[in-house]
């Protein structure tokens, strides 16, 4: 199983995967092509037998601005076929890799506050909650915003 860039070939299996993995908040069509062709986003997925069966949005540092040197996961998921296998803890820390090569300082996300499989891969990656957000999601769902630093 191997770990690359998304290209646009993958989309309608990324779309998939968006529906298997999130019940609100989806990204769309329109996202995932636009992810594609954005200098600092990266879309990276890995594939099996099946075809792609993990995958991450990335977005790199914006040069200015307030979120300067800090890079964001815009969302993972892993098909419920590849679970429990490692996907998503290797696919963060290719994130870490990638956010590091562009000078990000800290590597972002927000992940719901009653989603524990996700919340407990972070924390052991550590990542550390620096934020609630009370009705982040569509269906009023909390939102908790958890960091991890960047060695340099
Ligand atoms: C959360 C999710 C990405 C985990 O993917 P995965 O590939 O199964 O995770 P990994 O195999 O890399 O697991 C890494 C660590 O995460 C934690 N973890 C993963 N699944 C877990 C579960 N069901 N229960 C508790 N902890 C879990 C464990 O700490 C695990 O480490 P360990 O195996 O050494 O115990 C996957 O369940 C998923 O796609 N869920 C739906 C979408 C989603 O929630 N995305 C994240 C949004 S922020």
């Amino acid at each position: 199983v191997r770990l690359r860039e998304a290209r646009p070939a993958d989309l309608d299996a990324l779309l998939a995967l968006e529906r298997e993995c999130f019940r609100t908040d989806r990204l769309t069509r329109v996202d995932l092509a636009n992810a594609l062709a954005q200098p600092h986003a990266r879309l990276i997925v890995i594939a099996d037998r099946e075809g792609p069966a993990a995958y991450a949005l990335l977005r790199l540092p914006s040069a200015r601005g307030k979120a300067r040197g800090i890079a964001r996961i815009d969302s993972l998921g892993v098909a419920r076929r590849a679970r429990g296998q490692g996907l998503a803890r290797r696919m963060v820390r290719r994130c870490e890799r990638l956010a590091r090569v562009e000078r990000a300082e800290r590597l972002r996300l927000e992940v719901r506050a009653s989603n524990r499989p996700a919340r407990a891969l972070y924390r052991g990656l550590g990542f550390v909650e620096v934020a609630e957000l009370p009705r982040y999601y569509a269906d009023g769902g909390r939102g908790l915003r958890l960091e991890t630093r960047l060695a340099r």
